[in-house]
Formats: C-alpha cells, structure tokens, sequence
C-alpha cells in the first residue's frame, strides 16, 4: 500500500504528457494535446490530453482518467504499480508502507519462509546433474524446456522418504514447521514424519504477492494405486484451496491486457500454453472452482475462456465453473477442443496457431448448452423439452448481469417456444437446496407480486395507458391494432408490470370483453376502468394515429434503455474491440431513435412528459 499523501504527491509532481508521451506522439492543440487514440482504431484524433487538469479524455471511444489510469490501462497494471511507475518518471521516492511493527511478528512468517525453502530445495534437485536427469527428460519430453522450467520455478521431489525434511533440519526448519505447511506427513504405521511429495513434479502455488503458499505435485510417470497422479498441498494458514488460483500471480497482467482470461483445469495445461505464448491464462486446480475465484478475476477481465476436456466430465465442470462466473457478471465462453485433447496435448502435438483456431470459436456457455440439447433432439421431442429447459434454467439464474439476463432469457425463449414471461415464472422459483449458488442479485419476483408493488408506486405511464386505452375500448380493431403494433412492441417494453400484465391478456385472448375471473385484484381493477367505456365518435378518428404515437414513444423508450445499458457497457468493458462493437451498436440504436423522433415517438413523449421520458 502507498499512502495517500504520496499518491497525491506522485499525482501532483508527474507531467501527464509526459507520462503518455512514452506511448502516444502527442500534438499540442492550443492548452491542449491530441493524438490518436491508444484505445481504439481511428484515423483521426479524438484523444485528448489537459495537462492543467491532468486528465485524458477519447471523444471517439470515451476512455478517460487521470495519469494513473492511462498507465493502469496502457500497461495492464495495477493501481500500485501505477503509481510506482508514474512515481519512477517522475522522479518522485514512494516507499510502500510497512504494516507497522506487527509485520515483524508476522506468525505466518516462518510458514512462508518454510515454503520459499522447499521451493529452492526442489528447483536443485531438478537442476542437479544426477538426481534431476530422469525428470528433465521427462519434461523435455512434454516440451517444457529449461526456461518454462525457471519462469513457472518447477522443481523435483525426489524419490526419497526423508530428503526435504533433512536438508530442512539442518537449516533449522522443524518438523513441526513443516508439518503446519504439509510438507511433511506422519502415519500410525510411520509414525516419524515423512516427505509428503516424493517423485514428483513440482509445481509452487503462488499468492498474488509471488510468495510460494502451496504445491502442486505430478508423479513422474505413470500412478499406481494408492499414488494419485497429482497430489496437492492440504489448507493450511497460508493456503486456502478456495481463494487462489494457480497462475494468476502471473498473468494478471496479461489478463488486463488482453481483455480475457483463459481457464484451464491444470498445472501442465497451464504452464504448457503458457510456454506457447498465451499469458493469460489461470488454472482452477481440478473442478474446485470457487465464489471466490471468480470474484478474483472480475477484478482483472470481464470475459473467461474455459478451456477445460470435453468429455462428461469436463462439460459438468465447464457449466459449474460458467454459472459462477456468470453471477459475479463475468461472461464465460466455452472452448470445445477435439474428444480425447486438452490444451496441452492439442498444442503440443499442433502448436500455437491450432490452440488459437479453437479460442477463435469460443462460444457463448447458454449457445453451448443450447447446442448440446440440439445435438441431443431435445428441443424437438416434446418429451424432452421439459428436460431441456430444466437443464437451461440455472445457467438463466445465474446470471447476475441484467442485460445479459435479458438476452438470455429472449434467446431460451425463442429456442424453446415458451412465452417469456413463463421462463421467467420458472427462473423465479426457488432452486433446490444445495444446487447451485444463487447470484447476489434475487430472481425476478413473480409477475403478480410486483404487479402489485409497482401500481402503488408508480402513476400510469403515458405512452401505455394512451396504448391500452385505446386496445380495450375500440374492440372492433383490435386484432388490427396488436398486429401492427406486434411488429415494433413486445410486453417487455411495458414498464409498468400492470400494463404489461393487461397487455399480455391481450395478446393472448383478442376479444377479451371482460375481465378475467383469476386476474390479480390490482390488475383487474385496472382493467375494469380500462374496458368500462368504449370510444366515442369523435376518438375514433383520431385512435389510429394515437396507437401510432404510442406505440412509437414504447420502441423510443426501450431504444432509450438499451442505449443506458450499451453505454454503461462501453465504460465497463476494458476490452477495446467489444468497446468499439457497443459503440456501433449504439450508434445504430440513436440513428433508429433519431428515426422514431420524426416519426412521431418523440413529439408523443413530449406532449406526455409527465408520464414518459424517453431515457428513464
Ligand atoms: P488431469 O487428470 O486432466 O491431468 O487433471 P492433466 O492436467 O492433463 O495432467 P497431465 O497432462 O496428465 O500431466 C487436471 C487437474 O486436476 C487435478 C490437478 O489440478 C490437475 O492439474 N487433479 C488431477 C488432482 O488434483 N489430482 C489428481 O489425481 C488428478
Ligand atoms: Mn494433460
């Protein structure tokens, strides 16, 4: 941590133009300086930098920040690290603050000392010309070369009973010590302490800090039984299974970078990608994905590449691990390597370019899990179908992001043929007890329940009610009226869930003349009032153009919401590509906006300004 006094220091003394000099030519605009922006493609120059007010501003993609942020972005650092590197360029001295005397007392300390120890220990061992020799052509074998080897600080555990917990001894580490961290075991038929790796590839589990808390250990060659291929350090105080993931220490940079991380399922999947050149890349450590895992990576990407087998096995995982990260609003893709690969052997046997192939066709998890069914007939039985959305519904529940949601949601919808508002009656009910975790955001309540909350909050919305008013009172045109309107408006588009409610009864029952006997009380209040008087004469003439101008102010409002969401979008996503591809979608949706304004959406919203507002 840099105290605050510093940042503000660093922030102070550094000259932003400088900074961003070192990566962008910069070209003084009156006070001012632009270039090309850093962030997206262009031709020309919407970026801005003010150095009087030390801050950066894209007019063509909207990035913006101060000194730190642009270092942060540019170099996929964190914020420390930023203030760090601006600090360096600026000729200022930060010191990190030490947690004060306690640090010292640290208790873990020794732990952590203890773990550093075997790492070395077992780096030489497979270093060492004799011992190391069988190990090194085993993993020269696997092409991991000698710089794999030091970049990931693999090592040997050799096959020997006592040999860490002697060389331990004489440097003073005890057997309790080692016992604590699991480095040592003990049985009832041994019971003085034994190495608890032996004959294996190792491989140090890091904290983000870098200190070693954990192993990883492959046996060399084939496992027997009772000798598991991969043995894993137990929880101990410095290593809880669910809160790191192996490599992120040293990829998050890359992950930043690229916008996404790749997950795979293991140590060699991991290093062995990585030696291929891609970077970003964490392993969960079998299927133990955890809550907190995934709240790890949402800290550096908002996108996840799963990368794990494709046998049954391996998609159960993918789909447990895609629903996780689903409800921290991380969006999970779905690689589909060829039966029998895993990203090890696929690009050890057909390199780099054939791993990219199959990134490249990552798909959506719901377009996976869709496509399995269909691969399956599941959709086209009906028999089936219940089954099929059964297995839909809690990749729906999961997912926390509300436009994500929704896509969702319209996606089943249209795959399955079931209205939307059922699948959501279905997504609200409660999941069985120990299933799947639910998001932080609750389901939709029923539509019912919230009929009856909203209609006491909130007045009728204009465009609606006029919409509604003049559906129930002109039953003569009716099927004309949802026609036409059908073509532009859904019952999503029906803010208040009363009207949206009325709407639906509508649509499903054209000639309705009264109301429903099972209608909620609040909606069949409504809808009395609704259905009390037909139109006169006089409206008549004009009801035509009204349902236009209504019907108009709906597609402009929901148009309104879908650009808020697209925006909100743009600023989140640290990916430059899928900012650019929102802000062409936007750009669509404001010209189709600027379309319904002429043709009467907005003259509509603005003689009803009380009751609608476009962006609301
Ligand atoms: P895999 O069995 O897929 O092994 O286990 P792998 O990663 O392909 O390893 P190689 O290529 O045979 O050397 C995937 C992950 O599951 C965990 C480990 O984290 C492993 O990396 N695992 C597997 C265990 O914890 N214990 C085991 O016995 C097996
Ligand atoms: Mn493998």
């Amino acid at each position: 941590m840099i105290p605050d006094d510093q940042v503000d220091e660093v922030k102070a003394r550094a000259d932003i133009v400088d900074v961003i000099s070192q990566f962008v030519e910069l070209k003084k605009a009156g006070k001012e300086f632009k270039a090309n922006c850093p962030f997206h493609d262009e031709k020309t120059p919407s970026f801005y930098v003010v150095p009087d007010k030390g801050f950066y501003k894209c007019f063509g993609c909207g990035e913006s920040g101060d000194v730190f942020n642009f270092v942060q972005k540019r170099l996929g650092l964190d914020f420390v690290e930023s203030v760090k590197h601006v600090a360096a360029r600026s000729g200022v001295e930060v010191r990190e603050v030490r947690r004060g005397p306690d640090e010292e007392e640290d208790p873990r300390r020794p732990l952590y000392e203890a773990m550093a120890f075997a790492s070395e220990w077992f780096q030489a061992q497979l270093a060492d010309e004799k011992v190391g020799a069988d190990a090194r052509a085993y993993l020269d074998g696997r092409g991991i070369d000698v710089g794999t080897r030091e970049r990931f600080a693999i090592g040997l555990a050799p096959d020997e009973w006592r040999g860490l917990r002697e060389e331990a001894a004489k440097h003073g580490i005890t057997d309790e010590l080692l016992l604590q961290v699991g480095l040592l075991t003990s049985s009832e038929k041994t019971p003085e302490p034994y190495d608890k790796f032996r004959n294996r590839i190792i491989f140090p589990i890091e904290a983000l800090g870098g200190k070693v808390v954990a192993f990883g250990g492959r046996i060399l060659g084939e496992s027997g039984p009772g000798q598991p291929k991969y043995l894993n350090s137990p929880e101990t105080p410095i290593y809880h299974k669910g809160e790191i993931l192996y490599g992120l220490h040293r990829s998050r940079h890359a992950i930043r970078r690229e916008g996404s991380a790749l997950l795979v399922e293991g140590y060699m999947d991991l290093v062995s990608i990585a030696a291929a050149g891609f970077e970003n890349v964490v392993a969960a450590l079998g299927t133990a994905m955890t809550a907190e895992h995934t709240k790890l990576l949402r800290r550096y990407t908002q996108k996840v590449q799963i990368l794990f087998d494709s046998d049954p096995a391996g998609l159960k995982a993918t789909f447990r691990a895609a629903d996780l990260l689903l409800a921290e609003s991380l969006l999970p893709l779905v690689v589909t390597l060829p039966d029998g690969e895993d990203p090890d052997t696929l690009v050890q046997s057909q390199g780099a370019a054939a791993l990219q192939t199959y990134l490249d066709q990552a798909v959506d998890v719901l377009d996976r899990k869709i496509k399995i069914l269909e691969e399956r007939d599941w959709f086209d039985r009906i028999e089936r179908r219940r089954d099929a959305v059964d297995r839909l519904l809690p990749t729906l529940r999961a997912v926390a992001d509300p436009t994500l949601r929704d896509l969702y949601v319209d996606r089943v919808a249209k795959r399955t043929g079931l209205r939307r508002e059922t699948l959501e009656a279905e997504m609200a009910k409660t999941d069985r007890p120990g299933h799947m975790p639910r998001s932080s955001t609750p389901a939709a309540p029923r539509v019912q329940d919230q009929a009856r909350r909203v209609s006491r909050q909130r007045p009728h919305l204009g465009a609606e009610w006029t919409f509604l008013r003049v559906l129930a009172r002109d039953p003569e045109r009716r099927h004309e009226i949802l026609e036409g309107a059908l073509m532009h408006i859904g019952p999503e588009d029906f803010k208040d869930e009363v009207d949206r409610t009325i709407f639906q009864l509508f649509l499903d029952d054209p000639d309705l003349a009264t109301v429903p006997l099972d209608a909620d009380p609040v909606v069949a209040t409504r809808l009395e009032q609704l259905l009390a008087e037909p139109l006169r004469e006089g409206q008549l003439a004009h009801a035509g153009q009204e349902v236009r101008e209504a019907v108009n102010a709906l597609r402009a409002s929901r148009l309104g919401r879908q650009i808020d969401q697209i925006q909100g979008r743009i600023e989140a996503t640290p990916d430059s590509d899928e900012k650019l591809r929102l802000i062409d979608e936007k750009a669509v949706l404001r010209t189709e906006m600027k379309e319904l304004g002429h043709a009467g959406g907005a003259t509509f919203a603005r003689r009803h300004a009380r009751g609608f507002n476009p962006t609301d």
